[in-house]
């Protein structure tokens, strides 16, 4: 679909389930290097399966263990690419999670774990990829997956929304300073996504009607309709996009209450 895509090598944070699994088999599709990263074993039968995808499809991938909240890990996922396929052209930030607990009862672990790998993961990965960038003099491209709720506050995930929000102005912040090198740096931030993490939840009539309540196009998103957006974002096609935001959201971050003309 973007020819300019085929033989880049991408590194995916999180491609063991959800949206990161799905950009990992777009990029395949692609016909791209794919290097997928996990943290936990109990994500291998899904990274092996995408694995066996990418190489049908005609690219070719690695699996890569890694902390992202650890320094030490990050750089050393990021050189996996570098001694495998020689270069690191695309580095995706999508590894994250989220929990649940009112503020004032949320330990200090809680708060700081959602922060280690949502925030710090993506600095982390950032850093270790605009070095390889600036090494290579290459024209590299940093994607983070973000969420509506880097400006939708979100009551009960305090961490989350602050990892979020964080996201948002450090990928900007980056932008400013490495856009005149050529690196282009985005965000994109999924709504209401159906992925292993969320089914259960949606699949709950009362909290799924709830959802759609407040999402204008009235249904929930795929993972694919988010990694098709990261395919456009690093292709030549997005190549004057720096330091934006895209929201696949179907319209949740616009108001949805104000849909019946009301107020
Ligand atoms: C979360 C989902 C949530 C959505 C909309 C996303 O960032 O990961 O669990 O449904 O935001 O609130």
């Amino acid at each position: 679909m973007f020819k300019d895509l085929e033989g880049k090598v991408v590194v995916i944070t999180g491609s063991g389930s959800g949206i990161g699994k799905a950009m990992a088999e777009q990029f395949g599709e692609e016909k791209a290097n794919v290097i997928l990263n996990y943290r936990s074993e109990r994500h291998m039968d899904a990274i092996e399966s995408s694995i066996k995808f990418i190489e049908d499809a005609g690219g070719k991938a690695i699996k890569v263990q890694a902390d992202i909240s650890k320094e030490d890990d990050v750089n050393h996922l990021v050189q996996s690419a570098v001694k495998h396929f020689g270069t690191l052209d695309i580095m995706i930030n999508n590894a994250g999670f989220e929990k649940p607990i009112p503020t004032h009862e949320m330990p200090l672990e809680e708060w700081q774990k959602v922060i280690d790998v949502n925030l710090t993961g993506a600095f982390l990965g950032s850093k270790a990829a605009v070095n390889q960038f600036l090494k290579e003099d290459k024209q590299g491209i940093i994607i983070n997956t973000s969420s509506v709720h880097d400006k939708i506050p979100w009551p009960n995930y305090v961490n989350y929304a602050a990892s979020k929000g964080g996201l948002k102005l450090m990928m900007e912040t980056m932008s400013m300073e490495y856009a005149q090198y050529g690196i282009r740096i985005n965000n994109i931030s999924p709504g209401a996504i159906v992925t292993e993490h969320t089914r259960e939840k949606f699949s709950d009539s009362k909290t799924r009607e709830e959802t759609l309540e407040m999402i204008p196009a009235k249904a929930i998103g795929e993972a694919d309709e988010v990694a098709n957006v990261a395919r456009f974002l690093a292709s030549d096609l997005a190549s004057y996009i720096h330091g934006t935001t895209i929201y696949v959201d179907g319209g949740m971050t616009n108001y949805p209450a104000f849909m019946g003309g009301k107020g």
